[in-house]
């Protein structure tokens, strides 16, 4: 009997057919990914599955019995788990006060907390998620967050995981890490769905991949019967598949310094997240930064970007005006009530003399320009797909035309052809002389782009790369450079 079982799915929001008659199985015990484009009804899909959404037509069947869940708590009482595109933690709450939140305590039990606190070490320490049970959310990182969650469903003892891509803030080594955790649910028998735009993670862990293209199920395989570009092929139908831009090498005339961190130390809790770091952005120059989430990537960024002042050492702005991508798009680059055109012209209208009109023939441009899947620009950002957000943020940006741009993690959930997309951005950006920091999980993404690549490593550069260390001339990377810095980022500086 299948663990899950969609029959003729169908869920509209008003004209738009968000899910088109969906209908496919997914067995007990293994890992099953859903895939496709931004847009293309994945998240829907799960969302109704965990009784967030109802749908208009077709129902569900879990271990054979119909179920229609009139919210996730009914889903969550039937063991069904959700690590969602953007996490739903309490900023203010500690780890252990979000782990525990609507469980216990909407049973009306009282809590033991000696003994809870015992279980959930235990479960951090088995599943060596490395989190400290009392650390705020808002002060650990968007990848110790995500550890919060699945803490969260290992706690809850779910025999259903739902992951809506949760490889998208992770680095390499906490990639493994994640391979690891899904071996151990499937080890201890649990059934894992996992949405993903990362075609290695379907090859190194799914038993069964299902493709939708624009609200409709296009393709399904097991393991075996795929590769990464067949994949690519399904999940974009008949569009071309851009190929990551050539980046040709080049000596820019000017180098002039737009923002510099001299000695810059910083203290967190009486911990040092940064420590005499010294970092130059110069015009002309995208300067990536690699390192495992968490290492003073976000307190570079709130030091560079002026909300951190906090701060030992020198900064030297030399340039007013700064674009951020920041790494949390829905918490500090986004306003979800807000409309999506809102959002667009959010930073051009602050002096409130713009009409209407042109606003909206601004934000309308831009959403052609950038391929933003949009039905109704005056609809809530909130209604975008997780992919269409982050382009509506990197457009908003991008087209400031401040000379430095701070971007932190720009391509995070959005799909292979919106990822070249946006590459090609950053590279004709860098071009017309504009000065670009690139902060990156993805190592692939920051090899192929960055001029100089540093390694930050508990809130120290460890080392800087010169773009002619990383690639030969004809564009192959360099693999013990690569080696070497994996090691960094892990502290290994040997
Ligand atoms: N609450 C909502 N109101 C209106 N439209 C919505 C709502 N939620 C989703 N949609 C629309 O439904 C479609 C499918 O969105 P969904 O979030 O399921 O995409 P997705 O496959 O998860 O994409 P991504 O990879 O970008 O996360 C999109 O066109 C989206 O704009
Ligand atoms: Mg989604």
């Amino acid at each position: 009997m299948p663990a899950v079982e969609f029959q003729n799915i169908t869920k509209r929001f008003g004209e738009l057919i968000a899910n088109d008659d969906i209908s496919f199985t997914i067995k007990k015990n293994t890992v099953h990914c859903i895939l496709g484009e931004n847009g293309a009804g994945k998240s829907t899909l799960m969302n109704i599955l965990f009784g967030l959404y109802k749908p208009d037509e077709g129902k569900i069947l879990i271990n054979g019995f119909e179920k229609i869940f009139k919210s996730p708590l009914d889903a969550i009482e039937s063991k069904i788990g959700m690590l969602h595109q953007h996490f739903k933690l309490i900023d203010d709450f500690t780890v252990l006060e979000n782990v525990i939140l609507g469980k216990e305590v909407s049973k009306g039990l009282k809590l033991n907390f000696p003994d809870l606190k015992q279980e959930l070490l235990h479960l951090i320490i088995q599943y060596n998620l490395e989190l400290i049970l009392n650390d705020k959310v808002s002060d650990i990182s968007i990848s110790e967050q995500q550890k919060v969650e699945i803490l969260k469903l290992l706690y809850r003892d779910s025999e259903l995981l739902i992951f809506d891509e949760p490889t998208a803030v992770l680095s390499p080594i906490e990639v493994e890490r994640f391979y690891n955790i899904i071996g151990r649910f499937k080890s201890e028998r649990k059934t894992i769905i996992l949405i993903t735009h990362k075609l290695k993670d379907v090859m190194e862990i799914s038993d069964k991949v299902t493709v939708l293209r624009k609200g409709k199920l296009v393709y399904e395989a097991d393991r075996n019967e795929i590769d990464i570009r067949g994949l690519s092929r399904e999940i974009v139908g008949d569009i071309e598949i851009s190929d990551v831009p050539y980046k040709s090498y080049h000596m820019m005339n000017y180098m002039d310094t737009t923002l510099e961190l001299k000695d810059v130390s910083l203290k967190k809790n009486k911990m040092k997240v940064l420590d005499t770091l010294n970092l130059e952005l110069r015009k002309g120059e995208i300067h990536g930064i690699a390192g495992v989430e968490g290492n003073g990537q976000s307190e570079i960024v709130d030091v560079l970007f002026g909300i951190e002042k906090t701060f030992t050492g020198t900064y030297d702005k030399l340039e007013k005006d700064i674009s951020l991508v920041p790494d949390d798009r829905i918490k500090k680059g986004l306003i979800k009530e807000y409309s999506i055109g809102e959002n667009i012209i959010l930073k051009k209208d602050d002096k409130g003399i713009i009409s209407k009109k042109l606003l909206n023939g601004i934000s309308e441009e831009i959403i052609s320009k950038y391929d933003i899947r949009v039905n109704d620009i005056s609809s809530e950002l909130g209604s975008l797909s997780g992919g269409n957000q982050q382009k509506v943020v990197f457009a908003r940006e991008i087209e400031l035309d401040n000379t430095t741009l701070l971007l932190s993690h720009p391509t995070r959930g959005v799909d292979i052809n919106a990822t070249a997309f946006i590459h090609s951005k950053i590279i004709s950006q860098r071009n017309s002389g504009k000065a670009v920091l690139l902060i990156s999980s993805d190592l692939d993404e920051l090899i192929s782009l960055s001029d100089r690549l540093s390694v930050l490593y508990k809130g120290k550069i460890l080392r800087t790369f010169k773009q002619s260390e990383l690639k030969s001339e004809t564009g192959d990377v360099n693999e013990k450079v690569l080696e070497k810095i994996s090691k960094l980022m892990l502290g290994i500086n040997k």
